[in-house]
Formats: structure tokens, C-alpha cells, sequence
């Protein structure tokens, strides 16, 4: 019988050679982490190790410099289960907070630096729900009629400037109202602002659409609460995003924002790249309004994507 724990333990097995060698290393404020740390066991992953040992250091380290008291890790455990509770089949609260605390931002910066002229990444969010349609290059993804009407109009390029085509070319936004289809299924058309398109054998893609514009973040769940609690506003810039897709080359996840938005400097998500922001012109011009089905006057927008090739990010890779 173990004198401290009063636990049995057979002979040659850890807790025996631990109590005969007196290496037992009991919980005090000053060791916290290194106790947890000690305890993994000698057959885990290398780099789930890794992984958790930094965490643990760093929750003990943070609990200590604010000196957590025992309401504040109540409230924080009452908080990330309101997180999991929100979570469904459509709606993810955790990458939701994830969001709004910078740090999907922060993965998807570090595991996509920039690689000379190629297009800059930024978040996927939550409302890639649904596979878009096919459409023919030219297509209008507006299903409803209002909003103002928009030429967009890109390419695909390699980084040496060459043309990739038949890349595909994944498009969706919000409406006129700041909503994407999923969130108002009875009043929107299914697939309203969605599209999958190919760019043609020159590389270029062309569709129609709507200005976007800013929009709330959900705000109905605790991201909401914190949101509030924190004096923040919900709101993204407006923005339409893409997911450009070709075989040899890295899948390019972005959004293309407008540069004339009130929120480009105070995104909710902290999703803007200067890169990544355009002009959405509005053009007065009857011959291109006709060659692209567009009414006039219009607005238009280009969007010309990098791709780098498969394989050429890495952790270490800076500008
Ligand atoms: C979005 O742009 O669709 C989005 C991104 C992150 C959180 C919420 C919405
Ligand atoms: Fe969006």
C-alpha cells in the first residue's frame, strides 16, 4: 500500500519506483505546469506532446498573471459550454469565437505566408455550407433582383504569370440585406449568390452579381455576449468570397473586399489584407453593359488570383 495515496502498487511499476526514489512530484502553485506536463505518458505522439505541453504552460501561466478566482473559471467553464450548446448543423460557435479572438486568422496567416506575388488567404467562415451550383462564365448568381448590379470580372495565373485554365472558381456573398441564403432559408432562394465557375483556356472568369455589403456576424449566441461585453461591434467589411481551386496548385481561400467599406480597419474578425482590397467602380458604358448583359450604369470589380504551386508553403517561408 502507497503510504501517501494509499493506492497498491505492484512491484517495479511507476508509482513503486517513484515512492522508493522519492521523485514523487506532488502539485504546488509553483510546479503546476511541470506536474501536468510530467504526467503524459512515454508512448504519446510526439507532437500531440508538443502541442499540450505548450498549452498547459501557457492556461497555468495565464491563470497565475490574473490570478483567475474561482467565479471567473466558473463563468469561463458556463461560457464555453453556452459555445458547445449554440454549436449544430449549421451554426459552429467555437469557430466563431475562434474568429472574433484573432486566432483563426493567426492559423491561417501562419500556415499560408505570403509566397511572392500569390494571392493572400483569409478566413473560410461558416457560411460555405452548401456546395455552389455550376454556372456557365457569365452567369448571374443573383437570384432575386435587388442590390446593385456588378460586373466581376478575374484571372487565374500561375506565379509566372501564366494562364490556368479550367481552374475552378468557388463564389459566394451575402445579399443586398447582409444575409447569405443558409441564414433566411424561407424568404431566399436556395443557392442565392453561389457559383462554381471554370476559368475558359485564357484563364479568365467573368460572372454577375450584386455590391456586397457589410454585415453582422451571428450575435445570438455567447460570441455575441462577448462581443457586447467588450464593446465591439459584430460587423465584417463587405466582401465576396473565393475558393480557386486547379490541380498542381495550392487551393487559394480569400474574399475580395471593398475598398470604400466603413468597417475595412475594424473588421469583427480581423479577416482584411490590404492585398485583397479592390474598387468596385461604377462604370457608365452602354457597349460593355451589352457585351456583358449588364444593365447601365453598373459597377465592376476585377479579381486577378495567383496560385502558388502544390507544396510551396511552408511553416518557415516568409515574404
Ligand atoms: C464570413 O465572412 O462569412 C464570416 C467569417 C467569419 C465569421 C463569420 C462570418
Ligand atoms: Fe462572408
Amino acid at each position: 500500500m502507497d503510504a501517501i495515496t494509499g493506492r497498491h502498487a505492484a512491484n517495479g511499476s511507476p508509482m513503486a519506483s517513484r515512492t522508493t526514489t522519492n521523485a514523487r512530484q506532488l502539485f504546488t502553485e509553483e510546479m503546476s505546469a511541470d506536474v501536468v506536463t510530467s504526467s503524459l505518458g512515454p508512448d504519446t505522439d510526439p507532437r500531440v506532446r508538443r502541442v499540450l505541453t505548450s498549452l498547459v504552460r501557457h492556461l497555468h501561466a495565464f491563470v497565475k498573471e490574473v490570478q483567475l478566482t474561482d467565479r471567473e473559471w466558473e463563468a469561463g467553464i458556463e461560457f464555453l459550454t453556452a459555445t458547445g450548446q449554440k454549436c449544430d448543423d449549421l451554426r459552429q460557435e467555437f469557430i466563431l469565437l475562434s474568429d472574433v479572438l484573432g486566432v483563426s486568422m493567426l492559423v491561417e496567416t501562419i500556415n499560408h505566408r505570403a509566397v511572392r506575388e500569390a494571392t493572400e488567404q483569409t478566413v473560410l467562415g461558416p457560411f460555405h455550407l452548401v456546395s455552389s451550383p455550376d454556372r456557365p462564365l457569365g452567369a448571374d448568381i443573383n437570384l432575386t433582383g435587388t442590390g446593385k448590379p456588378c460586373l466581376v470580372t478575374g484571372s487565374v495565373r500561375d506565379i509566372d504569370g501564366r494562364p490556368v485554365p479550367g481552374a475552378t472558381v468557388d463564389v459566394w456573398q451575402a445579399d443586398a440585406d447582409g444575409f447569405y441564403d443558409v441564414q433566411k432559408p424561407e424568404e431566399i432562394p436556395e443557392r442565392n449568390l453561389r457559383g462554381l465557375f471554370r476559368t475558359d483556356a485564357a484563364g479568365d472568369f467573368w460572372f454577375r452579381t450584386i455590391v456586397p455589403r457589410y454585415y453582422p456576424i451571428p450575435v445570438d449566441g455567447p460570441v455575441g455576449d462577448l462581443l457586447r461585453a467588450t464593446g465591439r461591434h459584430p460587423y465584417r467589411p463587405a466582401h465576396i468570397h473565393f475558393i480557386v481551386e486547379a490541380p498542381g496548385f495550392e487551393t487559394v481561400t480569400t474574399h475580395i473586399f471593398h475598398a470604400e467599406d466603413p468597417y475595412l480597419d475594424s473588421d469583427a474578425v480581423f479577416g482584411v489584407k490590404e492585398s485583397l482590397i479592390r474598387t468596385f467602380a461604377e462604370v457608365d458604358d452602354e457597349d460593355r453593359a451589352a457585351a456583358f448583359a449588364m444593365p447601365n450604369p453598373f459597377h465592376e470589380v476585377r479579381f486577378d488570383c495567383v496560385l502558388r504551386p502544390s507544396g510551396a508553403t511552408s511553416r518557415t517561408a516568409r515574404a
